[in-house]
Parts: structure tokens; C-alpha cells; sequence
């Protein structure tokens, strides 16, 4: 096995800018100290020389000075509206080779609208939408309530609550003003899909012809040769559907260690390929690589179809409680395989192994 030199680039919580009218969940998306330090010494146990490195402004001269052979990115960036493609356009500058998906994709992946538009032009299923981005803008006609509100470009539940569920004019208005002034960004509604709640774990790249659009014809040939899918996960939210109704912020962060998470998902086999082939493709045209993880809904007033939700190509990674690690675990590997199989995938993508 070679050996290489590594920097674990991330944004952690406790580094992150403190500014007057922050909100408490203005970082929620960041990682922990504890985190980071667990990816670092996985790729230590790797066999690799590996170092942690803040990915703020410094990091031009950090990582220059550094000379990693590679980087391990998980940084998503303080400000703007692309910030998590900022890391990876500093790195393609620099002519340094970095895990997961590239500028395009974490840039798209970012701004859920732009996202669904992309996989709405390829007939994937995603729920109808709008994007607001002034509080008194009329709703479609063809939009039917209950919808779903949540800001465009967040992760980690942030600006999800039960309030999110909106039931009439009132509940949209009051809910868009909120999105807007808080999270100063377009608000994303969508059809509330009311229904399970399941996410698919993947790592790999596609092998074949990719730039293609998915073909209509139900039996059509699916493409994802190249790509390990790791057993579905399953949120139990039936505890929590006259609190929470859906999978947000407060159970992502302060309740994540007291869910039930079912995984393998008690899924037939016929969904499971159907949820497979539904990431693949997600992961195929928004250009993703390396590993991701695609989340779903699946409607229960419509025999359980499948919508896509949403593509994190940066998710989350802490032992024990990331989704991702979760099924991961499940599927055999420890914290320690998986980071490792992530590495090896991005070091084989570039050829250096
Ligand atoms: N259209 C919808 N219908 C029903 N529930 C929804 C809808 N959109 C989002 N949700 C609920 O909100 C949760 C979070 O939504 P989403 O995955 O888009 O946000 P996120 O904050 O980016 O999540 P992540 O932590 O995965 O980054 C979903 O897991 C689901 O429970
Ligand atoms: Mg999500």
C-alpha cells in the first residue's frame, strides 16, 4: 500500500466567525473538533501521514506549506452562495488532488432549486416546487397544500421544523417571512410528502456513458456499474410527528442520539433497487463523485413512491450518528474502513493508485 501525505481540510464549529445577530443554528452545519480529529486519525490508521488543516483564508499558505499529496474535503465554508465549492476552486488552483465531488456540483448541490430543476429535466421525481424570493409573490396555481417549506441553500435540518408544514395562505406567508429575513435567501416550497423518511448511502464513480439523459422507457438500461450502495437507512419519526413531522434541525442536532434509526431499512428488495437506481441517477447528473448520500420520501398516500429530496455530497461523517456512517457500519465497514475506501476511491479516480 502507498503511502501518502494527507490534510484533512474542514470547518470547524468552534473556529467558525462570530458576528452581531448571528442565529444559534447559524453553524450547525459545520463539524466538531471531535469529528475532524476522527477523520485524521482514520487516515493515520490508513497508513498515511495525515494533518488537519482549518479551511479558512489561511488555507492557501497552510496547505502550501503543508505539500499534501492529496486532500481529504469535508469544508463547508462560512459565506456566500456557493461556499461549498470554495475549498475545491482554491484546490484546482493550486493543482492539488481532493476527495468527493468537485466546483460544479457542491455549487449546484448547494442551492436546492437550481438542483431540482436539473433533476426535473430528466424526468426524476422530485416533489413540485416553487422558489420564492419576496414574501408577497403569488403561489403557482397547480400548488396544492400542504406544502413544505425550507431555506434554499441550508443543511442539517437548518430552518426545518413542524412549522415547516404549511396548511394554508396564513402558514405560507407567515413561514416565507421568516425563511427570507433569517436566513437572508430564497425560500425553497415543495409538495409536503407525507410518508417515510430514507436515505442511500453510496461510494464509487460511474463507469459508461453518463452524459446522457435518462431515458424515459422504464426499461431502459440503468447505468451504475462503478458505484457501492450501502444499505438504505431509515429515520423512525413516528415518535415525533405531532412535535417534529419531519426529519429537521432539532433532531438532527439535540435529539440525533435518542432516534431510532432502522437500517438495513425494513424495505422488499424491489424498493431498495428502485432507491438505488433513483441515487445513481441523482448522483450521475448533478456530476457527483467519490461517495454521497441522496434522501428520500416515500409517499404514503401513493404507494409509497419515491421522491427525491435532496443530494449531500458533503454529509456529514461522525462516527457512530452520521447517516452516511450509519449505513456504512451497517454494511460491514468500521468508521475507520469507510473513510479509508472514500480516500482510496478519490486516489484511484486520479490514477495515483
Ligand atoms: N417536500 C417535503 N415533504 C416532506 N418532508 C420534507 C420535504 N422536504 C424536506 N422534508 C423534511 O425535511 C428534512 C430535511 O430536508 P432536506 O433534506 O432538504 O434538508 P437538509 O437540511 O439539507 O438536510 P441534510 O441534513 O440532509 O443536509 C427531510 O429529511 C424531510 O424530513
Ligand atoms: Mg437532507
Amino acid at each position: 500500500m502507498k503511502k501518502f501525505r494527507v490534510a484533512v481540510l474542514a470547518n470547524i464549529k468552534a473556529n467558525a466567525p462570530v458576528f452581531e445577530g448571528m442565529s444559534a443554528d447559524q453553524w450547525d452545519d459545520l463539524d466538531s473538533e471531535s469529528t475532524v480529529l476522527s477523520l485524521r486519525d482514520a487516515i493515520r490508521a490508513g497508513g498515511h501521514e495525515c494533518e488537519f488543516l482549518e479551511a479558512d483564508e489561511s488555507i492557501i499558505d497552510t496547505v502550501r506549506a503543508y505539500k499534501p499529496d492529496i486532500c481529504f474535503n469535508i469544508a463547508e465554508s462560512h459565506f456566500g452562495d456557493s461556499r461549498e465549492a470554495q475549498i475545491p476552486a482554491i484546490l484546482e488552483k493550486l493543482q492539488i488532488p481532493y476527495t468527493g465531488s468537485k466546483i460544479l456540483t457542491l455549487a449546484l448541490s448547494l442551492d436546492k432549486p437550481m438542483t431540482k430543476r436539473i433533476l426535473a429535466w430528466h424526468n426524476l421525481p422530485t416533489p413540485e416546487f416553487q422558489s420564492f424570493e419576496r414574501e408577497n409573490e403569488p403561489l403557482d396555481e397547480g400548488m396544492q397544500y400542504p406544502l413544505f417549506i425550507k431555506p434554499s441553500r441550508e443543511g442539517t435540518g437548518m430552518g426545518i421544523s413542524y412549522q415547516s408544514i404549511l396548511h394554508n395562505e396564513d402558514e405560507l406567508r407567515t413561514q416565507l417571512r421568516y425563511v427570507l429575513n433569517r436566513y437572508k435567501q430564497p425560500a425553497l416550497v415543495e409538495r409536503f410528502i407525507e410518508g417515510r423518511e430514507v436515505t442511500v448511502g453510496l461510494v464509487g464513480n460511474l463507469i459508461g456513458p453518463v452524459a446522457r439523459r435518462i431515458p424515459l422507457d422504464e426499461n431502459a438500461h440503468r447505468i451504475h456499474a462503478g458505484l457501492h450502495f450501502l444499505p438504505p437507512m431509515e429515520v423512525n419519526l413516528d415518535p415525533y410527528l405531532e412535535t417534529d413531522g419531519v426529519y429537521g434541525n432539532n433532531l438532527k442536532t439535540a435529539l440525533a442520539a435518542d432516534l431510532e434509526y432502522l437500517c438495513p431499512a425494513p424495505l422488499d428488495e424491489d424498493m431498495v433497487d428502485e432507491l438505488n437506481w433513483l441515487a445513481a441517477a441523482v448522483f450521475r447528473v448533478t456530476g457527483a463523485l467519490d461517495f454521497a448520500r441522496i434522501d428520500f420520501r416515500l409517499d404514503k398516500n401513493d404507494n409509497f413512491k419515491p421522491y427525491i429530496l435532496e443530494i449531500n455530497p458533503l454529509p456529514g461523517l461522525m462516527p457512530k450518528l452520521s447517516d452516511i456512517i450509519i449505513e456504512a457500519n451497517a454494511d460491514g465497514f468500521s468508521h475507520t474502513e469507510f473513510i479509508n475506501l472514500i480516500l482510496n476511491t478519490a486516489l484511484s479516480r486520479y490514477g495515483m493508485i
